[in-house]
């Protein structure tokens, strides 16, 4: 090769790596932070004043993947893991384990009950204002030990996850009639939306440009919500109320787009999935699409898997990759792998306007696919 040759591959090298946004690149991480509910919570709970009923500590969670089990309400691994392995990230780090204290790749502070109003399971859970301040220490810490030059970086190119909404209907979901009472639908959900506004405003203060969120799933036919139903219906006024939920939750980031600087944003449609899981579960992998694998009752709704709730007794089945469900309220790992896949390089009918991929891996990379390297 000739002398001009070689710099001129020296060139293109150097553009290359420019170009790609450095995904593996030192110094220029893009880590994971994450928030919400049970669907992502790690293990946080674990260390709270709470009740088992908020709890997953114990056999036979995590028999799919973990063990011990770590407080993942699953057989095994949740969205947040796959979506760390995917950007290349280790799994991102139990906010509250006192083990954990290094936090450059991210952290995970979400806590099951937790709902997007302070009112939900209060008492027994870390809400999502709680949870904002928590991200809020860290910033102090970074900026203590990364100088604001890194911590700005970081926090700018930082993707933040949530799962956040199920408990804040969830948790009516037991009364009767109108279900939300003294609030109409419209009044509920607005203070719902309008409190995680505030929590999207409050990141992107710090610097938070990147968001995630999914769309509350179909709880009107959770085996929980059915067990507990004369005749094991589903709950119709809760279908309407999580699809106004979904409707105003799309309506809100597209105006935060256009009010928030450099506010980017990745819809999940897991209500769209969870859907066809449970009417066609033979055409994703699952035999059993409405009963969970662990608990008992009707459609194993009645929350008892693992012995230690206010219901002691609970059957297991045989093989936890089958039961789309695992316990009453939560799928298995199984499908958390499925929706990850999605969320991180799904097409616009299922994650939009931008996948986390593209969230990741930024302008740059876009410009130049990774796969054309
Ligand atoms: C934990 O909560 C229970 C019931 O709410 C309370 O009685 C107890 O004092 C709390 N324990 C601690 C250590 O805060
Ligand atoms: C947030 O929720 C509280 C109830 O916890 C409510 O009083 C308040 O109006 C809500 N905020 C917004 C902006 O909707
Ligand atoms: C469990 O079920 C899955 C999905 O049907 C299947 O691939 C796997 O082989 C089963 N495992 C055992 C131990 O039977
Ligand atoms: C999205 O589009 C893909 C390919 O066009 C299709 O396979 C998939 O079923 C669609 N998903 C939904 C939820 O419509």
């Amino acid at each position: 090769m000739s002398v001009a040759n070689f710099h001129l591959l020296v060139l293109a090298s150097y553009y290359i790596l420019m170009l790609r946004g450095c995904l593996s690149c030192e110094g220029h991480l893009v880590a994971l932070f994450v928030f919400g509910d049970s669907n992502y919570d790690p293990g946080n709970n674990n260390y709270i004043n709470t009740t088992a009923g908020f709890q997953a500590n114990f056999w036979p969670y995590g028999i799919s993947y973990f063990n011990p089990p770590t407080g993942r309400f699953s057989d095994g691994r949740i969205i947040p893991d796959f979506i760390a392995e995917y950007a290349k990230l280790p799994l991102i780090p139990t906010y509250l384990d006192p083990k954990n204290n290094e936090f450059v790749y991210g952290a995970n502070f979400a806590s099951a009950g937790a709902g997007i109003l302070v009112e939900s399971y209060a008492g027994y859970t870390i809400d999502l204002k709680t949870q904002l301040e928590y991200l809020g220490d860290l910033e102090k810490q970074f900026r203590q030990s990364l100088g604001d030059e890194k911590t700005d970086q970081l926090l700018s190119d930082a993707v933040y996850l949530f799962s956040c909404g199920s408990n804040d209907y969830l948790s009516h979901a037991d009364n009767n009639d109108n279900i939300l009472y003294p609030y109409t639908h419209e009044q509920y959900v607005g203070m719902v939306i309008g409190n995680l506004t505030d929590v999207f405003k409050g990141i992107h203060e710090k610097g938070g440009r990147k968001f995630g969120i999914s769309t509350v799933a179909p709880l009107a036919c959770w085996p929980s919500v059915r067990a507990h139903r004369p005749g094991k219906t589903c709950n119709d006024e809760l279908e309407i109320i999580i699809n106004l939920h979904n409707q105003q939750l799309s309506k809100k980031l597209k105006e935060l787009e256009k009010q928030l600087e450099g506010f980017k944003y990745s819809v999940f449609d897991l209500n769209t999935e969870v859907s066809n899981r449970m009417k066609n579960p033979s055409k994703y992998g699952f035999k059993i699409g409405d009963s969970a694998c662990c608990g008992t009752g009707p459609y194993g709704g009645i929350y008892s898997c693992g012995g230690k709730r206010r219901i002691k007794e609970f059957h297991l089945c045989d093989n936890a990759s089958e039961y789309f469900f695992f316990d009453s309220n939560h799928n298995n790992e199984v499908a958390s792998r499925q929706y990850a896949e999605l969320y991180w390089n799904g097409e616009s009918n299922v994650t939009a306007p931008y996948n986390l991929k593209t969230l990741f891996e930024g302008e740059g990379s876009l410009a130049l696919g990774r796969e054309e390297l």
